[in-house]
């Protein structure tokens, strides 16, 4: 027997028995003729007292960090007690040791506050592991996943596999490929997603299926996004959207009850994809704040059912505002006395490369009632106050203008909005707020071919309303710089994402599930019939044999865990993650392969 007992389990009520345990050497500490050493495994840490008759045997072989290391003794009391960590009452005088392995000096120290870099600690990410800051995030990551299964598997879902060398699923991605040495010339996708395989089961009559599985995609990386992630990927049969949203949001409570003990009460809120770009400037907005947007001037076409206001800052011969599409501004609570320095230090950030504004414009709305702003010379009191009112803003704000070509300064003043809710703490991190954005538009407008693209994915269904709009109108784009007002800009789509603090947890959609109707979507993102069949023949065929009506939803498995661990990266939640470049350092891969794996699959290399 290796061990009685694991380091994290003997309290008080174990004193006087005798023991054993194993694990690495956390420290050790020599007073004269005893040494202390601090015994680490995955439960906890355990003093050990080596008495004077010890001592020898630990000169002749001393003991170093990361040694794994056996003791046989006896619990005792301890004189010192440490309220800190959970065996802190007791020690174990150590009567007989063993060495099961020795170590070399670990590269970094193997605490909380490590002294580690990054990419040091990626290259020995197995001892990175053994870190309790780590160790934390990879329990949490397992509740989550429990609470997953439970609660999918009391709702009668089913847990089903599907392969992983496939042809392409399209999610907007490139594909990672595989070539085949038995089919030599051809080559398997990784999946990006399940999807294909998910829909064909519902076909197959497996009414609710799950997965927690993982996805590859060839895509720019950032914090929170990896080439290989996984989702929690879910789909149902003879749904509409309000089921899946009931059926998800309870997924998304019983985790935060589970992992979090959160109970959220509240019904999760929902707003349009307009709503959410007008309002907050982007589809994911973090709802824990408001500093709401006020569009004092955009182009009609992008948001025809709102009224325009630009009469309230046109005209005032203020070029920059008169020549820009858009104008949008919010009132920060609480900062009109910002200083000088303080307001020419937010221009210098708005014009930085990432935001790309040209300018910001301020409106102090002071305590006593007047007005003060980088733009007096253009407008009187009396309009500064309009516009005031126009935001929303009350006395003590700082109202911050933007203005230039609408897709950029929306954008710009989004990120301004969060950036100002960060630095007055109101993006409070043990606050939770989910949201559900609907109503996306089912296509998006990709500049460099002049066509559409499905903005989810093409399996995504056209609300009913809009059917009509997709088939009876030629997608092809004769004036690429209007291409707003061609009618499919317009046309919304039976998709859904949620949103939890301002980060996409999940997406989904209601399918299409007629043969008809899919062969038009394909049609629509620009697919002869002959490329339909070589891609998705197979979907086509299967939606000929009582395709019932269906409808799902993917959530970022590793986003999710890093937000309820309140952390920017998801690669804190994997245990074996990828840099920013696609590396697995440890590994050093991607790397080469051997020239007989070229010969056996026939390919030969043309690096340019
Ligand atoms: P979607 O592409 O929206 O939908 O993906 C679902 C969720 O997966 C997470 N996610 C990622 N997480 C880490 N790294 C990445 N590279 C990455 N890409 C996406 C996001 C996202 O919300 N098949 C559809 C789902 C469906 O329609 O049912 C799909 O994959 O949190």
């Amino acid at each position: 027997m290796y061990r009685s007992h694991t380091c994290g389990e003997l309290r008080i009520e174990n004193a006087n028995q005798q023991v054993t345990l194993a694990g690495w050497v956390q420290t050790v500490r020599k007073f004269g003729a005893i040494t202390f050493i601090d015994l680490r495994d995955r439960y906890g840490i355990t003093q050990l007292l080596f008495g004077e008759e010890l001592n020898n045997e630990l000169d002749q072989s001393p003991l170093g960090r990361e040694f794994v290391l056996q003791v046989k003794g006896m619990v005792n009391e301890r004189s010192n007690k440490n309220a800190n960590i959970a065996t802190g009452d007791i020690e174990i005088k150590v009567e007989s040791f063993k060495v099961l392995n020795k170590s070399a000096v670990p590269p970094f120290t193997i605490q909380d506050d490590t002294d580690g870099g990054d990419d040091l600690r990626m290259k020995y990410r197995y001892l990175d592991l053994r870190r309790n800051a780590v160790k934390k995030n990879l329990e949490l990551r397992y509740a989550v996943n429990r609470s997953a299964r439970n609660y999918l598997h009391e709702n009668n879902f089913m847990d089903i596999e599907t392969p992983f060398l496939i042809k392409s699923t399209p999610e907007g991605a490139r594909d990672f490929v595989v070539p085949s040495r038995m089919n030599a010339g051809q080559f398997y996708a990784l999946p990006q997603s399940p999807q294909t395989f998910k829909q064909l089961l519902m076909v197959s009559g497996y009414d609710r299926y799950y997965q927690i599985v993982k996805c590859f995609r060839d895509e720019d990386l950032r914090a929170d996004r990896q080439p290989e992630f996984t989702q929690i990927d879910c789909e149902m049969c003879f749904v509409e959207q309000e089921d899946i949203l009931n059926m998800f949001e309870g997924l998304i409570k019983q985790i935060f009850k589970d992992v979090k003990n959160i109970d959220y009460k509240e019904t999760v809120e929902r707003m349009s994809w307009e709503e959410a770009m007008w309002q907050y400037g982007n589809d994911k907005p973090d709802i824990r704040f408001g500093m709401k947007i006020c569009n004092l001037k955009f182009p009609s076409h992008t948001f025809s059912s709102k009224e325009n206001i630009s009469s309230l800052i046109n005209g005032a011969d203020f070029k920059v505002f008169d020549e820009a599409e858009t104008v949008v501004a919010i009132a920060v609570p609480g900062c009109s006395e910002y200083s000088r320095k303080q307001t020419d230090e937010l221009t210098e950030w708005v014009k930085r490369p990432q935001i790309g504004m040209k300018g910001l414009v301020f409106i102090k709305v002071n305590t006593d009632g007047t007005f003060k702003s980088s733009v007096d010379k253009f407008y009187s009191e009396e309009k500064l106050k309009a516009i005031a009112s126009a935001t929303n803003a009350s006395a003590g704000d700082l109202i911050l203008i933007l203005a230039g070509a609408e897709e950029r300064t929306r954008k710009a003043i989004s990120e301004l909005r969060l950036e100002m809710g960060k630095r007055l703490g109101l993006r409070k991190e043990n606050e939770f707020k989910l949201l559900w954005v609907l109503d996306f538009p089912l296509f998006e407008y990709a500049e460099e071919d002049n066509r559409w693209v499905a903005r989810h994915h093409p399996f995504t269904s056209p609300k009913p309303s809009d059917i009509q709009v997709m088939i009876n109108n030629n997608p092809v784009i004769e004036n690429a710089a209007d291409y707003l007002k061609h009618p499919y800009a317009n046309i919304k789509a039976n998709a859904y994402d949620m949103v939890l603090n301002g980060n996409e947890i999940g997406g989904g959609s209601i399918r299409i599930y007629q043969r008809e109707l899919q062969e038009k979507m394909f049609a629509a993102l620009g697919m002869d019939a002959a490329e339909q069949h070589h891609k998705f023949g197979f979907l086509l065929g299967a939606f000929e044999y009582g395709a019932p009506p269906h409808g799902g939803i993917a959530f970022g498995f590793d986003r999710l865990c890093s937000i309820l661990g309140g952390s920017e990266s998801i690669r804190d939640f994997i245990a074996f993650p990828k840099n920013n470049s696609g590396r697995d350092v440890m590994l050093d891969a991607p790397s080469t392969i051997d020239e007989k794996q070229f010969e056996e699959l026939q390919i030969k290399l043309n690096l340019k």
